[in-house]
Order: structure tokens, then C-alpha cells, then sequence
């Protein structure tokens, strides 16, 4: 992979790359699709990463499905799947983590201690094995682009890092590998994360910025779902993720929550332009 990059720079190729863990779905392929309109090589990788996964997480279930992926991703014209094994990322003896402080200490990486470690690594190994000029990643996990964000600043690392837009099933539930662990039950009681930030846009749009007003919003619609529940569902400036009273500027709705043995993330990101109007992405 290391070569075919080299390569590729040598002949001024612009080159995307697209990190996943597999199980694709509609998601990761939006991905690729706005990677094939803005670079001439577009790389994509699978590793299922061990170290953003909690000793107590779901790495060893965590749903795998090579042959397939591989197949769409070539569908979409990939020009390379980077697969690397386990022993190929984390060679024994290995020692060097990227921290990435504040930020990730907060929500996820409080919840999931070790898990921004974990990403961190193994995006920053990615790049300096792809040596891509951009880099795309979903809005669904907000808190993680902002990780990797802070990472490219502090190290200097020159990837673009491009957002895309959340991709959701027609209910609403945002589409994720984990989705497919849910029993017919839970997957139709998961549309109550969406359904409490189309709760937390109504508060907003009747006029109530008040960040506890808007969080009790969301509470009041998970109060009503016995088989979901909350872990967080937090209000934030969208720059550094860290709590806002009132929304306002460029805030992130968070929520994080379980179904049974599942835990599912989704967002909203709330604009203010410059005549005060408010722009929601769901
Ligand atoms: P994974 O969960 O496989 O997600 C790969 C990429 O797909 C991430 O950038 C994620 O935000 C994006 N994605 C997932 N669901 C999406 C959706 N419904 N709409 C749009 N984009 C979506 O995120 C990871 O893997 C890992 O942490 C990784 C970055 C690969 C590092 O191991």
C-alpha cells in the first residue's frame, strides 16, 4: 500500500483515502462516491481496529463481511482495498499511541475510555501508510472527526479532512455497522434517537435555545421507550466540543444510547447564519 502511494504522489495523482471497519453499508459508500468525484486514486481500507474497542466492547462479534465489501467497494471503483491483519498494524512490541487530549476525553471517550486512543492510532498509521491529501469520514460520528481534526493540526499532518453528510434509513436511524445486532423490537424502537433530535430541532424552532429546556426535550422522548436507554444526549459547541448553555453559533446535539446490548450514536448540527436564522443537518 506504502509503494502503490509513493507511486501515485510521484505521478501528482490526488489521493482519498476512506477508513472503515467493514460491514458496509449505504453509509461508507457515500463516502467513496464524493472521494471518486474530488481525487484521481481513491483508497480504501477495512481493519477492524482492536484498540478503539473496550475490554468489555464488541470487537470479537463485531460483523465481518470481506468478500462482499471488497466486491462494492471495486463496484464503486476503489483503486486499492487496504486490508491489513491485525499483525500488520500492531506488531508485537508495539508502543506508540496518539492522545488527543480534551476533546477526546469528553462524551464517547468518556463513556469509551481508550477509545479516541485507539482511533487516533490507527487513523494517523493510515495516513502515513495511504499518504492521502484528503480524507473522508461521516458526520454520524461528529466527535470523532473533531478528534482527528485536532490530530492534523497538532502534528502538521497536511490531509484534508472531508465531512459527509449523515445517511439514515427511511424511519430515520442513521445507518451503522451496529445496526445489524438489533432484534426486529429494538430496530423499531432505535428511531428514537432521531425522533428526540427532530424533538430537540421543534424546541429550537419554537424558539427555545436554552440548552437544559432543549436536553429535557430529548429525555421526555426516551422517558417513553422502555426498550432504549440514554446514555447521553448533550448539547455543544461544534469548534471544541464542549457544553454550550444556549445553542447558538455552530452547536452539536448529541446523543448516545443503548438498545438491549447495543449502543447507537446520532446527531444534528444546528447553524446560526448571519440574520439569525437557524440551519439544521440531521
Ligand atoms: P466505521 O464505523 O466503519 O465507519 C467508517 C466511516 O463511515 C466513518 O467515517 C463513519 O463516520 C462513516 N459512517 C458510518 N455510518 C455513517 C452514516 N450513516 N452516514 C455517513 N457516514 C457514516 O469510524 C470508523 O469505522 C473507525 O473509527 C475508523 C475511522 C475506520 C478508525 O478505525
Amino acid at each position: 500500500m506504502k509503494e502503490a502511494a509513493r507511486q501515485a504522489r510521484a505521478e501528482n495523482h490526488v489521493i482519498g483515502l476512506v477508513p472503515t471497519m467493514g460491514a458496509l453499508h449505504e453509509g461508507h459508500l457515500s463516502l467513496v462516491r464524493r472521494a471518486k468525484q474530488e481525487c484521481s486514486r481513491v483508497y480504501a481500507s477495512i481493519f477492524v481496529n482492536p484498540k478503539q474497542f473496550g475490554p468489555n466492547e464488541d470487537f470479537a462479534k463485531y460483523p465481518r463481511a470481506f468478500e462482499s465489501d471488497s466486491e462494492r467497494f471495486a463496484e464503486l471503483g476503489a483503486d486499492a482495498l487496504f486490508a491489513p491483519t491485525l499483525e500488520e498494524i500492531y506488531p508485537s512490541g508495539f508502543s506508540t499511541y496518539v492522545n488527543v487530549e480534551g476533546i477526546g476525553d469528553r462524551l464517547e471517550g468518556r463513556s469509551r475510555p481508550g477509545h479516541f486512543r485507539g482511533v487516533a492510532t490507527v487513523v494517523l498509521k493510515l495516513f502515513e501508510i495511504a499518504q492521502p491529501d484528503f480524507a473522508y469520514f461521516g458526520r454520524k460520528d461528529a466527535q470523532q472527526v473533531c478528534v482527528i481534526q485536532q490530530m492534523v493540526r497538532d502534528l502538521n499532518l497536511g490531509v484534508q479532512i472531508v465531512v459527509c453528510p449523515i445517511v439514515r434509513e427511511p424511519d430515520g436511524l442513521a445507518l451503522s455497522s451496529r445496526n445489524a445486532y438489533l432484534n426486529p423490537e429494538e430496530r423499531r424502537a432505535a428511531t428514537v434517537l432521531h425522533r428526540a433530535l427532530e424533538a430537540a430541532r421543534a424546541e429550537l424552532v419554537g424558539g427555545r435555545s436554552d440548552a437544559m429546556q432543549v436536553q429535557n426535550s430529548m429525555r421526555a422522548v426516551f422517558e417513553k421507550e422502555p426498550l432504549a436507554r440514554l446514555d447521553y444526549a448533550e448539547i455543544v459547541s461544534a469548534d471544541n466540543f464542549e457544553p454550550t448553555v444556549r445553542v447558538g453559533g455552530t452547536s452539536y446535539i448529541l446523543i448516545a444510547a443503548h438498545l438491549g446490548k447495543t449502543r447507537l450514536l446520532d446527531n444534528m448540527l444546528v447553524e446560526t447564519n448571519d440574520s439569525g436564522q437557524l440551519l439544521f443537518h440531521v
